[in-house]
């Protein structure tokens, strides 16, 4: 039996969002540049979008270039850029007949034009898909995302449109990037190193972590089913203590 019919079909996680670590130790494993593991690494977004799909998984946040990337060396940034135009251009397609929505987190308007441009073409022409949201964390930090939401509930409260004590986390949640989509409950990051980097800090407070040895450009489908598979064998409490957790699992049953 392979790890996908082993999984329960109740229980695949709505967000699955992945640290897609390991690009240029694979590129130089190979005796290659690292820009050859950011191009290997788009066949790996492909098959994890299909193997979203497959399962019904409803979100899927990749994170694909942070805040702090843009302080690496020039070139590997332009070749990071130029490779997102490339791919958008490349995907658009097939991400419509699979029926994939694209959306964006991060600090959008420090992006090249040209990359800016792709990127809202495809978000509208995919406006319409609904079976997977496929989210792309690019020039993104959680730290940018919450100054950033702190700045506009800031802005609400100066314009007496709010008061400071009727703040509560909802209100908070409501103003970051990711407003209108559910916290992930599995978090997966390849690579083996075993750290967030600044990554939906907030969203996470409950998300499994979930961290494997495989370099990005190795990672295909049967990975994320992997990771799915523990996530199910994991128990989520949430505070609460295992026995309770089986007397409500007892009462839905
Ligand atoms: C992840 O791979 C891709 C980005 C951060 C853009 P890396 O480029 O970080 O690869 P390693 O971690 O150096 O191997
Ligand atoms: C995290 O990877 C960012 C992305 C995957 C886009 P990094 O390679 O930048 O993270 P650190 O520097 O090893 O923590
Ligand atoms: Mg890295």
């Amino acid at each position: 039996m392979s790890i996908k019919e082993k999984l329960i079909s109740d229980n695949i996680p709505k967000h699955v969002a992945i640290i897609m670590d390991g690009n240029g130790r694979w590129a130089r494993q190979r005796g290659n540049d690292r820009t050859f593991g950011h191009e290997h690494g788009v066949e790996s977004v492909r098959s994890a979008v299909e193997g979203a799909r497959e399962l019904g998984i409803k979100y899927l946040t990749l994170y694909a270039f942070s805040t702090e990337n843009w302080n690496r060396p020039k070139e590997e940034v332009n070749a990071l850029m130029a490779l997102l135009v490339h791919a958008i251009t490349e995907e658009t397609d097939k991400l419509n007949e699979n029926n994939v929505r694209l959306r964006v987190i991060g600090d959008v308007e420090s992006l090249p034009g040209e990359v800016q441009k792709k990127l809202n073409g495809s978000i509208d022409r995919l406006a319409d898909n609904e079976d997977l949201t496929l989210i792309l964390a690019l020039s993104y930090s959680s730290r940018w995302e919450m100054t950033d939401a702190m700045k506009k509930v800031a802005a609400k409260v100066e314009q007496g449109a709010l008061k400071a004590d009727e703040i509560t986390e909802e209100t908070f949640q409501a103003h970051l990037n990711t407003a209108s989509y559910p916290d992930p409950e599995l978090m997966i990051r390849t690579s083996g190193e075993q750290r967030i980097s600044n990554f939906l800090l907030w969203q996470i407070a409950y998300a499994e972590l979930y961290f494997t040895p495989t370099l990005w450009p190795d990672f295909r489908k049967e990975n994320l089913f992997d990771a799915i598979y523990e996530f199910q064998q994991r128990e989520r409490r949430f505070g609460k203590t295992s026995e309770q957790i089986n007397e409500e699992n007892a009462q839905k049953a």
